[in-house]
């Protein structure tokens, strides 16, 4: 949702700020420009479109100069055009500034700019801010955005360049994520790590308000009155590798390979080997202690998107094997329904970004009640993993492409990995069986690559299928949530309307829709509910559908009842999510390819959603 990059030492800036921004074009991609100062004005260059437009138009009239800001832009307000893309300027353009986020008074604060003689140019929120800054300037950045932050509602991460004092680039934050890093050439400003890993792996982090002076030799930090503040330097594991495309066509594919190592990543540094050769739990890896676990009364999760889908998976998982009432809610419905919220519930929320406007909304909503609060994020050092009482840590590595993969199935092993946990300590689970659960879970790193390297199967489907307007995900239990992910990855990227039902309740309304050829992908990995869903397929059959069955290798009886069948590895019946994810993903990618749409950037969209 926007990303921003600023530079200033002694190497040009146009290269360093470019290459940032195409690190973060996952952020945002309808338009992008930069603004570098040129040794007597600050020159600005922005093109509606990819970040290709904007470096031809930089190709074109290229910029000269050691000091600059930059942007890539997901539309809120005003449509994506040159006019509206960032920087935006005040009115002599002495002022520059970049912003992610939303100013949610700005239509109050434009109209007394306005009143007060400021012209605007564009339409966005964003524009307000170089005129607060120029109106209310004292002659010092710091001391104006002191004077001026306390007027802006909403959230912002502002980076920000100035005529005055042109060497120097200030930026600030609030519910907007914003990190600095430091390098023999200068010190540079990015909203999110990848941006940042080609220079350094050491990062500074800005709370709420902070405010950072950003200067060629190093970076002073100062809270919301002006007081210096000591930050210690976080350092990231991810190098720049892990940041690229490495050879493959997408970064998604990318990350559907990487998914073997995820699933390993994020088990290893919880599990050991034990007493008679039995795997357990490390010693402090899990942090929830006995008696607080003993203490949870129900558990809430809160999350969005293909994230909320894991905890759909987790509220199964949670009930079934620690016997604790959980409940899963969409986060940016949380706090709008006067949520109720008891003592001794035990609030999870996840979120690969750990930015999520909407999850740290609804976890801020849960701290307010006074309970304890676990994240479960792939970024260390995000909003989440900052604010939440516990944090659990996937070990993913970054994840550029939109659609959401390696996030998936590492979250997955974390909620596994906790519920056994609380049920071991809840004594619902002897070690033994634990030892048993354990041995399951590290298994699957080697059976989703036989998925991953079986993608031929789904590349075909894609060939055939390439030109539906719609299809179906039926399933049941567990299955149901592994069609709401599957057809979250279909729809997202490849633009295929695809519903995703309880198969039982097909009948209910929307079988209406299938007919003749009508594609419906049914999962059907829960041992005790093959019978249903051979009825369940039966129904479609009759009335013409396509039947694409996801089965356990061992099942037999599914297989001539469908047209097609694509088989996982055995496991468990509760771990099936994260396996059947996997051709999911595969068919999701497949089919987008065929269409020739933007797998990595989808229409509409953006990676890390940090507005409401
Ligand atoms: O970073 P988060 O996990 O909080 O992101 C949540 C959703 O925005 C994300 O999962 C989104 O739904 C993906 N595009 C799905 O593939």
């Amino acid at each position: 949702m926007c990303g921003i990059v600023g530079y200033t030492g002694s190497e040009q800036a146009t290269p360093i700020l470019m290459r940032g921004l195409s690190r973060l074009e996952y952020r945002g991609y309808d338009s992008a420009g930069i603004a570098v100062y040129n040794g007597s004005e600050l020159v600005v260059k922005k093109a509606k479109g990819k970040l290709s437009e904007l470096a031809g138009r930089i190709e074109a009239a290229p910029v000269a100069g050691c000091v600059g800001i930059g942007h890539t832009r997901w539309a809120t307000h005003g449509e994506p055009s040159d006019i509206n893309s960032h920087p935006h300027t005040d009115g002599d353009g002495a002022i520059a500034i970049v912003h992610n986020g939303i100013i949610e008074n700005y239509q109050e604060l434009k109209e007394a700019l306005i009143a007060r003689g400021c012209v605007f140019r564009s339409e966005t929120d964003t524009e307000v801010v170089p005129h607060l800054i120029r109106t209310y300037y004292t002659g010092s950045m710091l001391e104006t955005l002191i004077r001026v932050l306390p007027m802006l509602q909403g959230s912002f991460a502002l980076a920000i360049a100035s005529k005055d004092d042109p060497d120097t680039l200030y930026c600030t934050r609030k519910d907007s994520p914003l990190v600095l890093g430091k390098t023999d050439h200068g010190s540079l400003i990015a909203s999110d790590i990848p941006a940042l890993l080609e220079y350094t792996r050491d990062v500074y982090l800005l709370d709420d308000f902070d405010i950072a002076r950003v200067r060629p030799e190093g970076i002073s930090f100062y809270d919301c009155l002006g007081n210096e503040k000591t930050k210690e330097a976080m350092h990231v594991d991810w190098d720049v590798k892990a940041a690229e495309k490495g050879g493959y066509a997408h970064f998604m594919l990318k990350e559907i390979h990487e998914e073997p190592a995820a699933i390993h990543n994020t088990l290893a540094p919880l599990i050991e080997i034990g007493r008679a050769n039995k795997l357990r739990f490390r010693k402090d890896a899990m942090p929830i202690n006995e008696e607080d676990a003993n203490a949870i009364k129900n558990i809430i999760i809160s999350a969005c998107g293909t994230s909320y889908h894991v905890g759909m998976v987790s509220r199964f998982i949670f009930e079934k094997l620690a016997g604790i009432p959980t409940q899963v809610e969409i986060a940016s419905e949380f706090r709008y329904r006067d949520p109720i919220i008891q003592d001794n519930s035990l609030f999870i929320v996840i979120s690969q970004s750990g930015e999520t406007a909407d999850t740290i909304a609804a976890l801020r909503e849960a701290k307010n009640c006074g309970v304890k609060t676990l994240a479960i994020t792939n970024v260390v050092g995000s909003t989440v993993a900052r604010e939440a009482d516990y944090v659990i840590y996937t070990w993913a590595g970054p994840e550029i492409a939109v659609a959401s993969t390696k996030a998936f199935v590492s979250q997955q092993m974390v909620a596994y990995a906790l519920a056994a946990d609380l049920a071991v300590k809840r004594g619902k689970m002897t070690e033994d069986e634990l030892a048993d659960y354990l041995h399951e879970m590290d298994q699957l790193s080697a059976k989703a690559q036989i998925l991953v390297d079986s993608w031929e199967i789904q590349a075909h489907a894609a060939n055939h299928f390439r030109s539906i307007r719609n299809s179906f995900y039926i399933g049941r239990h567990l299955d149901a949530i592994s069609c709401m992910e599957a057809a979250l990855k279909l729809k997202e990227i490849s633009y295929v309307q695809t519903e995703a039902y309880p198969a039982g309740e097909l009948k209910h309304g929307t079988l209406s829709l299938v007919e003749d050829g009508t594609l419906v992908c049914a999962i059907a990995t829960q041992t005790d509910l093959i019978d249903k869903m051979i009825s369940n397929i039966k129904e479609v059959k009759v009335r013409g559908g396509y039947v694409i069955a996801f089965v356990k290798e061992s099942e037999t009886r599914i297989e001539s009842e469908v047209d097609e069948v694509w088989r996982i590895p055995e496991c468990p019946d509760i771990f099936t999510p994260i396996l059947v994810a996997i051709p999911g993903q595969l068919f999701g990618y497949y089919m987008a390819l065929e269409r020739g749409t933007d797998i990595d950037q989808p229409r509409n969209l953006a990676k890390s959603v940090t507005v409401e």
